[in-house]
């Protein structure tokens, strides 16, 4: 069968609009050329024109958001000054009035955005020794690789939950008894416990404020710090506050200061829940144990961050970028928005779910997760054919991009095998995702005819899933 057969189908939705580009740029693009298109990047989605997409471009949801009034408005105060800018002052205030921390009791980096202030970090504590390990309730892909990169073993102690299908809140918990585990044997090794919220790779599952105090508990018994990769904090107090009984009757700002009250530190893309385009940040409060051994740790992370991203008053950002993150963080955290956010993906997961599509529930707060091995367990193709890399190639064909966390992005043997639906924020209605899933619907239905995706570039190069071509061929 011919590959652009494949993606000759009529859908239920249409999307709202083409929505990925400015109205002057809009163009009808044709099933063939976008195939063109598609066999030109190798069938890699990052390499895909997002132009050329239809209103649904769910790879990611990171810097993919669309800025609100208040954010356009604060961009126009945005003060290029290379010291000390306005913005700066307001990003201070910013973080007091949401994390709790300033300067007084912390040192605060900007960066210009996640993965540069892991490299950081990581870089910084990779001088500390050999052997070391960093513990994780689930390493996000460039945070591994920022560890790895460093020598340091990145340890992921996901929660025995997820591998379960039945409901369980909190599938993003920190695995505790696998961390005990860890801090005992490995105890001389272990600098820092790191908590990834939302859990991205493992689903984009909330973690529960009673386990991430089990785990404060952990770090004071075996002195420890415990550091936090908080991109999608708000998402993640939203869970607490809906799952967690106890914290039902708080505002999501005061759930959000009981979380970060009980960390060391914590490094943030600010590209998710900073509701910004561009942005990251990393904070080490001065009471964090890591300085008492190594006290020279927050002036190397200085001396790191002018070096590669400039003076630390922007930090690798325009003074626009900081004026978009001030605003950010305070829509973020309202209920109104979080509910409307939250809900959207549970809408668009209960749709796909309905058309007999394997997600994993509940729902992560910022995508859905197809399960890549059940969609295609009645069909003939194996872990090692990539099929979840077939499938977001075919797509791009209707004009819809999603992402492949799974055997190819983290290996044949990882836990589990994903294709991620990431919703960017601000940004679709409704019915364009609709379209996206009725287009999974019906790739579904053809998956008994979908080829595996052979890798002809970049199989085993580090970080593959970025770089690698492949041909979609039985
Ligand atoms: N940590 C987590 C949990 C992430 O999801 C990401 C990025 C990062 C760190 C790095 O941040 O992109 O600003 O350098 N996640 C994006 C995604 C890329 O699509 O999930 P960054």
């Amino acid at each position: 069968m011919n590959i652009v057969d494949l993606a000759k189908f009529e859908t239920d939705h249409e999307p709202r609009a083409y929505v990925n580009a400015s109205v002057r740029f809009h163009h009808e693009f044709t099933l063939e050329q976008r195939f063109k298109a598609a066999q030109k990047a190798g069938w890699n989605v990052f390499q895909f024109p997002s132009e050329m997409l239809k209103g649904g471009d769910l790879l990611s949801d990171s810097g993919t958001t669309t800025l609100t009034a208040e954010q356009m408005a604060a961009m126009v105060l945005g003060d290029e000054a290379y010291g000390s800018n306005y913005g700066y002052f307001q990003l201070l205030k910013a973080f007091k009035d949401t994390f709790c921390v300033s300067p007084d009791d912390s040192e605060i980096y900007l960066f210009h955005q996640g993965r540069a202030t892991e490299h950081a970090l990581f870089t910084q504590i990779g001088k500390f020794g050999r052997n070391l390990k960093i513990p994780n309730n689930g390493h996000f892909d460039t945070t591994r690789a920022n560890i790895e990169s460093n020598g340091i073993c990145a340890i992921d102690c996901f929660s025995e939950e997820l591998h379960k299908q039945s409901f369980a809140p909190f599938k993003g918990n920190m695995n505790l008894a696998e961390l005990e585990n860890l801090l005992k044997k490995d105890y001389e090794n272990i600098p820092l416990v790191y908590i990834t919220m939302t859990n991205n790779s493992g689903g984009g599952q909330p973690v529960s404020l009673e386990n991430m105090k089990k785990v404060r508990a952990l770090c004071n018994k075996y002195k420890k710090a415990l550091f936090y990769d908080a991109c999608r904090f708000a998402e993640n107090s939203y869970f607490i506050k809906t799952r967690e009984s106890k914290y039902n009757k708080k505002s999501i700002i005061e759930i959000v200061k009981e979380v970060f009250d009980l960390c060391d530190g914590f490094t943030i893309s600010l590209k998710k829940d900073g509701l910004a385009n561009m942005g990251g940040a990393l904070v080490i409060k001065h009471r964090c144990p890591l300085l008492k051994r190594y006290p020279n740790l927050t002036d190397d992370i200085r001396n790191h961050q002018i070096l590669t991203e400039g003076h630390p008053t922007y930090g690798g950002l325009s003074g626009r970028d900081i004026m978009t993150i001030c605003e950010g963080l305070k829509t973020v955290v309202s209920d109104a928005y979080l509910k409307n956010r939250i809900g959207q993906v549970s809408i668009f997961g209960e749709y796909l779910k309905s058309g007999g599509i394997p997600v994993l529930e509940p729902f992560g707060g910022h995508a859905v997760y197809i399960d890549t091995d059940k969609f295609f367990a009645d069909t003939s193709l194996k872990r090692s054919d990539f099929a979840g890399i077939s499938l977001t190639g075919l797509l791009l064909l209707k004009g819809v991009r999603l992402c492949e966390l799974g055997a190819f992005a983290f290996g044949e043997n990882y836990p589990h095998n994903f294709v991620r639906c990431a919703v960017p924020r601000n940004k679709y209605e409704i019915d364009d995702l609709y379209y996206v899933a009725d287009c999974i619907k019906k790739m579904h239905k053809n998956r008994h005819k979908i080829p595996p995706a052979r890798p002809v570039y970049g199989e085993n190069l580090p970080l593959r899933h970025f770089k690698a071509r492949f041909e979609l061929r039985w």
